[in-house]
Order: structure tokens, then C-alpha cells, then sequence
């Protein structure tokens, strides 16, 4: 028995090696064995390698405590489930001046529940640039920096200089533990062209900083993404170079305007969301094109410019702006599909379960079934102290399906042909990231 334990792979070994040798001369014999043998070697490392990012991955989610909430019964309309999760309004908060304290030891503040590590290689090659305006509330804006953060990713955060000095100070603090996170300092008025200027000096800042990015998304403190990392990729992908932005024409308020000269260059002037995604090129064409600038300077004349200077740029075939939509952004009354919000407003009707501030709806538990199967990329807005259990539920289900990606269970989570068809992804001026 035991002789012939070591001589039946003896032979075996010698076929083998006779075949090799019949097939081709010694050398090649020899290097196709050597090929062999450390393929099925790093195979096994490469394996366990693998294993081991993953369950390194999994610790480093956060834990969500949904106080016995089941929450993908609410996202399927369970009403019992709704009720019960609307009469919890046990908010965690921490104030502002405590993010100091806890970020002393980076290390220990980053397991939190940051994911300081790529998810994906397809994320890791594909990175993406957040611009965030912020004023209040760190607790909230942690919450949505660990979902969206990235190791890959770049951040800036205009944290706006009338705001309280503890938001300021901790949000530095934050920023402190991370490379990729810049803050900025513009102070934002209502209304006038600060609110632009808070948007391009931080997209300056990144693009400096980093020439790897693709994407740029301006997002404020109230957002939260309804995608994870992995699917805005994808989401990305699809776009083929074209910017997100939505826009309207027929009811774009020129009043806002009415006492200006009309611009010197062959610009559309539309109305649109101030909060958009924008190719890498279209960020150069608004920071240096010789238009942009001009426009910026008219621009600065008028009447809540934040939803309309870039949103023109994006919608001016005869700008050439990168990305840019060359059709008609009218399909209807309304406009083409907005994909970077969910966002109600006061004369959409009765699609808000929740309340109105400033026109806006801040979401309730209730509207979470609606928003559940959204094609949209981020929801405006969720208040974590205004029916809690909003911002929980989207928050677990956040981390479920980011344990998917690291599981590499993400298969089809996102309807690649809905982004493919969308108007502006058929029409648009090429941003050099076509294929
Ligand atoms: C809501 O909470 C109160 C007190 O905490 C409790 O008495 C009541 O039964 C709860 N209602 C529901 C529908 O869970
Ligand atoms: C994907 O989107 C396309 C275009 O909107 C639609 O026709 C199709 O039914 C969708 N597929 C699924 C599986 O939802
Ligand atoms: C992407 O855009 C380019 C340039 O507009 C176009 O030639 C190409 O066909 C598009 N690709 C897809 C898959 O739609």
C-alpha cells in the first residue's frame, strides 16, 4: 500500500513530464511545468488574499441599530411596520464640538465605519469627486460620509463660514484623519453667486489634487445616497461620458435675469437642480474655458445663479461644454428624468408623507416605500431628528447592499439600460469618456 501511495504519482509525474517532452523540446517542457506549478500556487494565495480583503471589508461596516424595525418590511409598504417605526423618535445625536475628542486617535475614529479600503478593483479603477456643502449638524454629515466614503474617492467640504465654530473645528478634525478629504471656507449667501463660487473653488481643489477622478457630484448635508459606491460606478459607466444635470426651460423664472443685458456668448438659458454630476471635462471647461469664465461674470449679476450658471453651461450645444446635452431638455412639461435627486416639492402634491421646509420635502418613514426601487442616485432630504427611523432604514439597507459588493453578490442591482437611454446620455458632446 504504502509503496504504491508514492509510486502511482511517480508515474503519473513521469508521463507527464514524457508527454511534455514529445510535444516540444526540454526548455519549453520545462517552463510550461514551471507555469504549472506557480499558477496552482498563487491561485491559492490569490484565493485566501482575496478572502481575507473581504472579511477585512465586512468589520469594517458600521453597525445600525433600527431599535427591532424590520426595516425592508417598510420598504415594501408594510403599514404595521411603518407605524411602529414612525413611533420611535429616539434620535442619536452628538454635538458638534465632540467630533473633536473622537477623532484624537484617527485609527480608532475611522473604524467607526469608514471602508478604508476599495470594495471593488472595478471601484478602485474608477474614481469619483464629492463636492459638499455643509452648515449644521456633524452627526448627520458623518453618517452620510461613511456611506459615501472611499479610499479611492475625493472629497471637498465647503463648510459655510457663518456656520457655528464647533461645526467648523470638528469637521476639520474629521478631514484631519483622511487624505482625501479637503475642507473649504466660502461664506454662502442665499441666493447670490457664493453659492457657485463655494461649488467651483472646491472643484479647483480637486482637481489639483487628483487627475485620476471621473466624476464630480456636488451633494449638500441633508442628502443620502440611495446607490452604493459599485452601482454609482456602473450608473457612471452607463452615462458615456455625459453630464447628469437636469434643466428645464419653460418655467426657468427670467425674472431672475430681467434686468440684465442677454449674454455675449450663444449660451441656453435653462433652470435646473444645484445639485448635479459632472464629467472630469466639463469641471476644466467650467474652471478655465475662456465662455465659462464669461459667463460667470454675467452670471454674478443675477438671481439665485446656482440653478442656472453650470446648468446652462450643460445645456449650450454651442458652448461645446464636455458632457453637455445637445437635444432639448423639454420632453413634456417637466423636463427629462432628473437621476441625481429624489426630491419632492411643495406643488408636486401629495407625494410627501412628511413635512415642508422651504418648499422641500423632509422625507418621512412613510415615503420610503415610493423612493425604494428610485432609479435616482441620492435622496434631498432626510433630517436624522425628524422621524429617525427615515435615515436608519436607508442607512441599513445602504450597508446590506454594500455587503453585497464585498461579497460580489451586486449582479443587477441597477438597470444598466435605463441609464443608456436616457436623452442626455444619447445626445451629448463628448467628454472623453466614451466607449
Ligand atoms: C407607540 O409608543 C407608545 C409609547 O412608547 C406605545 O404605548 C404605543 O403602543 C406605540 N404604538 C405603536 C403603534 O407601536
Ligand atoms: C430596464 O429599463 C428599461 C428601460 O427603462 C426597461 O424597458 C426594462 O423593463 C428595465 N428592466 C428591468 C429588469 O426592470
Ligand atoms: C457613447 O458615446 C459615443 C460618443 O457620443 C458614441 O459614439 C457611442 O456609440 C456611445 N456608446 C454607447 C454604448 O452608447
Amino acid at each position: 500500500m504504502g509503496t504504491r501511495k508514492i509510486i502511482f504519482p511517480c508515474v503519473v509525474g513521469v508521463v507527464f513530464m514524457l508527454t511534455l517532452f514529445c510535444m516540444s523540446t526540454l526548455e519549453n517542457g520545462a517552463l510550461v511545468m514551471k507555469k504549472i506549478v506557480s499558477s496552482i500556487y498563487l491561485g491559492i494565495t490569490d484565493t485566501s488574499r482575496a478572502e481575507s480583503r473581504r472579511e477585512e471589508l465586512l468589520r469594517m461596516l458600521p453597525q445600525i441599530n433600527t431599535h427591532g424595525v424590520d426595516c425592508s418590511r417598510i420598504f415594501v409598504g408594510d403599514d404595521e411596520e411603518i407605524k411602529k417605526a414612525q413611533n420611535i423618535t429616539k434620535v442619536r445625536t452628538i454635538p458638534d464640538r465632540d467630533f473633536l475628542r473622537l477623532t484624537r486617535h484617527c485609527t480608532s475614529y475611522r473604524r467607526r465605519g469608514y471602508m478604508t479600503k476599495p470594495v471593488s478593483d472595478e471601484e478602485e479603477r474608477y474614481p469619483i469627486a464629492y463636492v459638499i456643502q455643509i452648515y449644521k449638524d456633524l452627526v448627520q454629515i458623518e453618517r452620510l460620509l461613511m456611506a459615501i466614503y472611499r479610499p479611492q474617492n475625493w472629497y471637498c467640504i465647503n463648510v459655510d463660514l457663518s456656520t457655528g465654530e464647533d461645526v467648523h473645528i470638528g469637521m476639520i478634525a474629521i478631514a484631519s484623519c483622511f487624505d482625501n478629504i479637503v475642507i473649504n471656507s466660502v461664506d454662502v449667501v442665499w441666493g447670490r453667486i457664493s453659492l457657485v463660487e463655494a461649488d467651483l473653488t472646491c472643484m479647483q481643489l480637486l482637481y489639483n489634487k487628483n487627475k485620476d477622478w471621473k466624476y464630480l457630484i456636488t451633494l449638500a448635508g441633508q442628502m443620502f445616497p440611495l446607490k452604493t459606491n459599485l452601482d454609482m460606478v456602473r450608473i457612471f459607466k452607463s452615462l458615456n461620458g455625459s453630464n447628469a444635470v437636469a434643466a428645464i426651460t419653460k418655467k426657468r423664472n427670467p425674472i431672475r435675469w430681467s434686468n440684465l443685458p442677454t449674454p455675449s456668448i450663444p449660451v441656453r438659458l435653462v433652470k435646473g437642480g444645484c445639485h448635479f454630476a459632472v464629467t472630469r471635462g466639463f469641471v476644466r471647461y467650467v474652471l478655465f474655458d475662456k465662455r465659462a469664465r464669461q459667463f460667470k461674470k454675467w452670471a454674478s449679476k443675477t438671481y439665485i445663479p446656482d440653478e442656472h450658471y453650470v446648468q446652462s453651461l450643460s445645456h449650450s450645444p454651442k458652448l461645446e461644454a464636455p458632457g453637455g446635452y445637445t437635444g432639448w431638455p423639454e420632453n413634456g412639461e417637466n423636463g427629462y428624468e432628473e437621476i441625481m435627486r429624489y426630491v419632492k416639492w411643495c406643488y408636486d402634491g401629495s407625494e410627501c408623507h412628511g413635512k415642508f421646509v422651504r418648499c422641500v420635502c423632509i422625507f418621512s418613514v412613510a415615503d420610503l416605500p415610493r423612493m425604494a426601487n428610485s432609479h435616482k442616485m441620492f435622496v434631498n432630504k432626510l433630517y436624522y431628528d425628524y422621524e429617525p427611523m427615515a435615515l436608519t432604514c436607508m442607512e441599513q439597507r445602504h450597508y446590506q447592499w454594500t455587503r453585497q459588493d464585498i461579497l460580489g453578490m451586486n449582479d443587477d442591482r441597477i438597470n444598466i439600460t435605463f441609464y443608456r437611454n436616457l436623452p442626455n446620455v444619447k445626445h451629448h458632446i463628448p467628454s472623453g469618456l466614451e466607449n
